[in-house]
């Protein structure tokens, strides 16, 4: 697409291993980007090769936990030290790996703090150290576009998928809003991505059961589970200055999932025998 332009701009992307980061590492590249790639996993050197050989700009790789504060620092000041400035950050990185509310372990009253908090450690406090070293950088250069990976799970309660990643997306949209007001008088604009459900290593029917998998997709008007690809296209509109005076926003991709005014009810488990008055039927 020669609309977009974010051809020799400088880009980091987290949890650029796999999955849509991955993706969005890739398009960069295509269009001519100077890509950095970051990710815990250091399968992110392969995922590097694959980039390189999507594009024309220079890829880097760097592995860096986004948990780890002075880690996420160092990524941030390499980067910049190696290509002079960073233009776009696609903060990406994120995990579930917690049982929904509908899977045995999920329920509020089951649930460990230590999964409660492993979720929001990467996907919140990850992210606000990750925006807080990106910011330093471009307020500094008085110019930047920040895009964090949000979810539709964070916009409205999801019974499909864990409490910590429904708190920690809404979460996400909050921090994203109060930063765009800050970072807007320095030219530096954010915005959030909010995928529906999208196949890779954490979305997707998984190991659902089939009428569980059709019952997700007909959920979707337009019948078919996302894929990393079908993200990167508002994701470089995000990036690039085709979106110059969009900032503060949370941006849907989810093949209309969201218009649907709301998931049956049947989709959960059936009132609890001997429940009070505000269970179903009384
Ligand atoms: N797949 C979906 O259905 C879906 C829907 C909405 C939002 N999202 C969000 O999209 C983002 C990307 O997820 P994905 O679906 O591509 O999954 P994925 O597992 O394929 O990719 C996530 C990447 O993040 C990396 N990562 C995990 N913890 C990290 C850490 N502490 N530091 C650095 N990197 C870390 C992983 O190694 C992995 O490469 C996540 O924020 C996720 O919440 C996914």
């Amino acid at each position: 697409m020669d609309t977009l332009r974010i051809d020799r701009r400088v880009v980091l992307v987290t949890g650029a291993a796999s999955g849509i980061g991955h993706a969005i590492a890739r398009a960069c590249a295509a269009e001519g980007a100077t890509v950095h790639l970051a990710d815990v996993s250091d399968s992110v050197h392969e995922a590097a090769g694959k980039v390189t050989a999507a594009g024309s700009g220079s890829v880097t790789s760097h592995v860096c936990d986004v948990t780890d504060p002075d880690a996420v620092r160092t990524l941030v000041d390499d980067v910049t030290a190696a290509s002079g400035r960073l233009d776009v950050a696609f903060l990406n990185a994120g995990i579930n790996g917690v049982p929904s509310l509908l899977q045995p372990g999920g329920a509020i009253d089951e649930l460990p703090f230590a999964a409660w908090r492993r979720v929001m450690d990467v996907n919140l406090d990850g992210l606000f150290h990750c925006l807080q070293h990106c910011a330093r950088v471009m307020k500094e250069q008085r110019s930047g576009s920040i895009v964090v990976t949000a979810s539709t799970a964070g916009l409205r309660a999801e019974p499909r998928v864990s409490y910590p990643y429904v708190a920690s997306k809404a979460a996400v949209v909050g921090l994203v809003r109060q930063a765009s007001l800050e970072l807007a008088r320095f030219g530096v604009r954010v915005n959030a991505l909010a995928p529906g459900p999208v196949v890779t290593n954490i979305g997707g029917p998984g190991p659902r059961p089939e009428a569980a998998v059709a019952a997700w997709e007909d959920s979707i008007p337009m019948r078919r589970w996302g894929r990393p690809d079908d993200i990167t296209g508002a994701a470089l509109l995000l990036a690039s200055d085709d979106s110059s005076w969009m900032t503060g926003g949370v941006h849907v991709v989810d093949g209309g999932a969201s218009a649907l005014t709301q998931i049956p009810s049947t989709v959960l488990p059936a009132p609890a025998p001997d429940a009070g008055s505000t269970a179903a039927g009384r």
